[in-house]
């Protein structure tokens, strides 16, 4: 049965629109082989947006985005605005208003692309980071008084309830379930430290684990060591779940050890409503406009998306077609050095996906 998806996709900034373009012309060349019918609006949320009308994102925005079956975004941010301004006006307010709690990063190298550890390889590192997105230290709570003064104090707090730490165990006991590989999922927090915060999602991990899912192993790290071994021994790890800013940044140091910003995607889970799937690398405005920037952390997420809408076996020939481009054809994974352009990058994986 044709099936059709109502998709929403935002540019955004920088190199965002250019890497858009080339993962909506590989889904678009792979859907007809799966009897799907992709059908694209396009939005100009971003900074362009915000500087000519002062607004980052309508309040009209997460309403108008629950119309569609799932947002690919490009990157947000935007070198003559403020940090701070259009990530949290756009990206960070969609998530929460859409409710998108689950952060979803695999940390996969493909066959072929140059790992900066010693004596790794695709067998070694296969994971997925489970962040979670809608609490922690992104919450804004906190504030600051006397500003300006030499006794300013600033407070921002790290903030979880039991029914957000509940919700993110639930979907990451389940994805560890239906990945089927090491059965492991692996708590990153710090417990020796933040003991309040970890202590809840330690006892509610152990809590759920031993009565839902007695066949996953629980393993516990600590987030300072989490770092060192995703660098000595990145094999042990199948699923790790964590909180939103350690999960912010393990997933950096991830995406470095698969390869870079070129490949690493991200999937903003709502899984009761609309996701939103992007690459993690941002909008690297230095390589705007010059046709160089490695789409392929795009067409990723494009992958993701189709995965987690439920076309399993489109998502599956996309992540081939990436496999064959990386294992044969690009000299690197950044930007300019591919050996070819980004509108070349997409015709090579568009062209095999649709094979
Ligand atoms: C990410 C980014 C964002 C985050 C920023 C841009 C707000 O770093 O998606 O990882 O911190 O979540
Ligand atoms: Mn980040």
């Amino acid at each position: 049965m044709a099936k059709t998806y109502k998709i929403a996709a935002i540019g955004g900034d920088g190199t965002g629109p250019e890497v858009l373009r080339e993962g909506i012309k590989v889904l678009t060349a792979v859907a007809p082989k799966f009897g799907v019918t992709l059908d694209f609006t396009h939005f100009d949320f971003g900074g362009e947006r915000y500087l000519r009308t002062g607004e980052a994102l309508p309040d009209s925005a997460a309403a108008e985005m629950k119309k569609f079956d799932a947002i690919y975004l490009g990157a947000i941010g935007h070198p003559d605005v403020k940090p701070g301004i259009l990530e949290k006006g756009i990206l960070l307010r969609l998530r929460f208003e859409l409710d998108q709690y689950i952060n979803l990063r695999p940390v996969k190298l493909y066959p072929g692309v140059e790992c900066p550890l010693k004596g790794k390889g695709p067998n070694e590192i296969d994971y997925v980071v489970v962040r979670e997105n809608s609490g922690d230290l992104y919450t804004g709570t906190g504030g600051v008084t006397m500003k300006g003064t030499p006794h300013e104090v600033a407070v921002q707090s790290a903030v979880y309830s039991r029914f957000q730490v509940d919700r993110c165990l639930k979907f990451a006991f389940d994805y560890t379930r239906k990945r089927n590989k090491k059965k492991t999922l692996a708590l990153c927090g710090k417990t020796n430290v933040l003991t309040y915060l970890y202590d809840l999602w330690e006892r509610a991990f152990h809590e759920m684990g031993a009565q839902h899912y007695p066949e996953i192993t629980r393993e516990y790290y600590h987030v300072d060591a989490t770092c060192m071994w995703m660098i000595k021994n990145p094999e042990w790890f199948d699923v790790i779940v964590t909180g939103n800013m350690f999960g912010d940044i393990i997933t950096d140091l991830g995406a470095i050890t698969q390869g870079g910003m070129g490949i690493a995607a991200g999937g903003n889970i709502n899984p009761e409503g609309v996701s939103m799937f992007e690459c993690i690398g941002g909008s690297a405005p230095k390589y705007t406009g010059k046709n160089v920037i490695n789409p392929l952390a795009q067409i990723a997420s494009g992958q993701m998306m189709m995965e987690i809408l439920g076309e399993t076996a489109m998502a599956n020939k996309i992540e081939q077609a990436i496999m064959w481009v990386v294992a044969g054809k690009l000299k690197s994974l950044s930007a300019g050095k591919m050996g070819f352009s980004t509108t070349d990058v997409g015709d090579l994986v568009a062209a095999k996906a649709a094979e």
